[in-house]
């Protein structure tokens, strides 16, 4: 009998860091589907892609596994407020789970390089939202130092909590595949998912569930890649905001995982990102934000670049919804402007303009 998805601290309370007696706040996170891609898998190669599609989190991306863990266990601790810094997708997903723990939120975003999609959601859940002159990484150092010295909770991915929340995606395409697959492929901003990804799959290796981890290849976009550089970007620039990240908080844990996956990272450009954020909408059917479509780019890149595929299994992570930054459907190739013709009411028009006959 089907049943309701309970969210993944309940549905994974017994492998996760959390004491049964700790308040669960959840907005049901998790249970995202795992969705075949042929088109894709013809595109590099490969026996089979499928994609892990995180956009049908409560709040739109994988954010929701690691806020749940990370607010439930603020208010284990008697938090009254939470703090992070934020490209987009993790302010919206604090602000979602502190307004349903019915504590205050605190998010700070740099000025003017967020999707509006996700300012709308921290600005609904009524968050204290500040645009901070400068990146990323200069909210994150902020973000650090107040949570250091004052009384509110940091729910960034320096935050174990985090990281455990977001293991959960790798054990639920295990637990839906009965294996792991061959590779995984992922976009790494701060590396957090990265980094947790491997967490869940080594976990899943240690207790005997899988026979090997997936390879875990990892990609940025080019001009804010500090992992393919060797060191962090002074000024990282994309387009793909939410992963626009010059000083990875998870250096450490990402590069450990590369190595113990025998995985890699790589860079692509904003041109080849827009591309693939055009193919998964156009040929597979999955809308997803810009940055999310830099793992399936980085993917193709990796097959063109004579990356042989042939006969393997993949799973891509998508890890935000189109509608976050829904901008970008809107432009062609050229980055001219999409609009619809218009025609007036009347079924010989509407039929010539769309070359029925
Ligand atoms: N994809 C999306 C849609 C993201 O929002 C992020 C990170 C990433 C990928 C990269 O994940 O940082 O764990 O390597 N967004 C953060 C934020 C930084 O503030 O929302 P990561």
């Amino acid at each position: 009998m089907a049943h309701q998805w309970r969210g993944v601290i309940r549905e994974y309370i017994d492998r996760l860091d959390i004491s049964a007696d700790n308040p669960i706040i959840t907005l049901g996170e998790g249970g995202t589907p795992l969705v075949e891609a042929p088109a894709l898998a013809k595109l590099v190669g490969a026996e089979r892609v499928m994609l892990k599609v995180e956009g049908m989190n409560p709040t739109g991306s994988f954010k929701d596994r690691g806020m749940t863990m990370a607010v439930s266990k603020a208010i284990g601790h008697g938090a009254k407020a939470v703090i992070c810094a934020s490209t987009g997708n993790t302010s919206a997903s604090a602000a979602a789970y502190a307004a349903a723990a019915g504590i205050q939120s605190v998010v700070l975003i740099p000025e003017g390089k967020i999707a509006l999609g996700k300012l709308s959601q921290a600005v609904a859940h009524k968050s204290q939202i500040l645009q901070v002159r400068g990146n990323f990484d200069d909210c994150l150092d902020l973000a650090r130092n107040l949570s250091a010295n004052y009384a509110v909770h940091l729910v960034n991915s320096v935050n174990p909590d985090r990281i455990e929340g977001q293991k959960t995606g790798a054990f639920e395409i295990v637990d839906a595949l009965g294996f792991a697959p061959d590779y995984h492929v992922l976009p790494v901003g701060n590396a957090g998912n990265y980094s947790a990804y491997f967490k869940g799959y080594l976990e899943d290796f240690n207790e005997g569930r899988i026979k090997r981890v997936p390879k875990m290849w990892g990609f940025q976009a080019e001009g804010s890649a500090p992992f393919v550089q060797g060191s962090p970007v002074k000024n990282p620039e994309t387009i793909a905001t939410a992963i626009r990240i010059g000083n990875p908080a998870s250096w450490d844990l990402a590069l450990s995982a590369q190595e113990c996956s025998d995985g890699k990272f790589g860079a692509v450009s904003d041109k080849e990102i827009l591309w693939m954020h055009r193919f998964l909408s156009n040929e597979v059917g999955v809308f997803v934000e810009p940055s999310s479509a830099t793992g399936a780019a980085g993917l193709f890149k990796s097959a063109q670049q004579g990356d042989s595929l042939a006969g393997a299994t993949i799973v891509v992570t998508v890890t935000g919804h189109g509608l976050k930054d829904a901008g970008w459907a809107l432009k062609d190739e050229d980055g001219g402007d999409i609009l619809p013709t218009v025609v007036n009411n009347n079924a010989a028009e509407v039929a010539e303009s769309l070359g029925l006959n």
